[in-house]
């Protein structure tokens, strides 16, 4: 049987890190494209020298030319610009998707059959554009925020309680923006509801709000501490575990940033839902029903990736 491939678009933090990550889970192996010569076939050469040490055997490569993507069976775009200090994943939009659209005639011509995880910001909308301009099916294209927001909040939850990560399981829906929508009634310690912690005593209520915001602002609170670019180790792995549910047809049910037709009440969009991943892509949006309050956080969120939308339709007109 052939080796699976993974095809990186964007070689840079995200794109490096996605690179040693599917290299060591020995995914496939991995091609480093990037626009900047040199970037793709240095991080290879470095990731592939350190195999020896690790003890993973795969074949890794770096280039400028899409057609050596050729025939892959994952592609994860991290290719444009991440945010500097006091810049909204908002405020990437015009480049980013000048990007997505020579990255989409990429896909289009070399990688038609892959599952495609877009990474670049600001998300839901360049996912959105990314399956527009690649053309492949809506269930092959699909974005990576809900693992990262889901971690995050994870993250937060067991280190206030001091309880192991294992045991935390954490749901965030919306897009991947200021108003996405931690979910504390579908969030569990062992199989506890947060809403059941706080009535428990275990945790207060300010606490829970504070770690909620805290989520909702993980990425800013990152790109302020690193002050030359955002975060790269949690949203590679999130990723990665996307393309192994994928490769492996886990069937893994992972809140990602997929196009609705009509689930939720929503059509033509890409928000982030729980969606199973396995071999046929996105294969179903999982639909939790949703309070008043969360159905109003989430229209809300929708509005915001909606309004997104809108604006790369303006920018790029053959999007309309
Ligand atoms: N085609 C391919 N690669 C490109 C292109 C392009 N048209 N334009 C830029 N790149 C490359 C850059 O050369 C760089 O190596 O994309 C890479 C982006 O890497 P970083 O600047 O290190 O950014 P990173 O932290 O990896 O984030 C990438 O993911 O989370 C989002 O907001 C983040 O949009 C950003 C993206």
């Amino acid at each position: 049987m052939a080796r699976k491939k993974i095809a990186l678009i964007g070689s840079g933090q995200i794109g490096g890190t996605l690179a040693l990550l599917a290299a060591q889970k020995e995914l496939g192996d991995v091609v480093l494209f990037d626009v900047v010569d040199g970037v793709g076939p240095g991080k290879a050469l470095d990731i592939a020298q350190s195999a020896p040490a690790q003890g993973f055997d795969v074949k890794l490569a770096g280039t400028s030319e899409y057609k050596d993507i050729k025939g892959a069976d994952v592609v994860i775009v991290t290719a444009g610009v991440p945010r500097k200090p006091g810049m909204s994943r908002d405020d990437l939009l015009e480049i980013n998707l000048k990007v997505m659209e020579q990255v989409g005639a990429g896909i289009a011509k070399y990688a038609k059959d892959a599952f495609v995880i877009c990474i670049t910001n600001p998300l839901d909308a360049m996912v959105w554009a990314l399956q527009k301009f690649s053309g492949l099916p809506t269930n092959k294209v699909i974005g990576m925020a809900g693992v990262l927001d889901s971690s995050r909040f994870v993250h937060f939850i067991a280190e206030e309680l001091n309880v192991s990560v294992e045991d935390v399981n954490a749901f965030v829906l919306g897009g991947h923006g200021d108003t996405m929508v931690p979910l504390a009634r579908y969030s569990t310690v062992a199989g506890i509801p947060l809403t059941d912690i706080v009535k428990m005593g275990w945790m207060s209520k300010e606490k829970l709000d504070s770690i909620t915001q805290r989520t909702r602002d993980g990425g800013a609170e990152i790109v302020g501490l690193l002050k030359t670019g955002s975060a790269f180790y949690a949203p590679a792995a999130s990723a990665i575990a996307m393309a192994e549910s994928y490769l492996k047809d886990k069937k893994r049910v992972l809140p990602s940033a997929a196009f609705l037709n009509g689930e939720y009440g929503v059509k033509g969009t890409y928000v982030g839902v729980p969606v199973v991943i396995g071999a046929g892509g996105a294969e179903k949006v999982i639909e939790i029903s949703l309070n008043s309050a969360e159905q109003k956080a989430f229209a809300k969120s929708v509005g915001a990736v909606e309004g997104l939308i809108e604006a790369c339709k303006k920018i790029a007109p053959k999007l309309a």
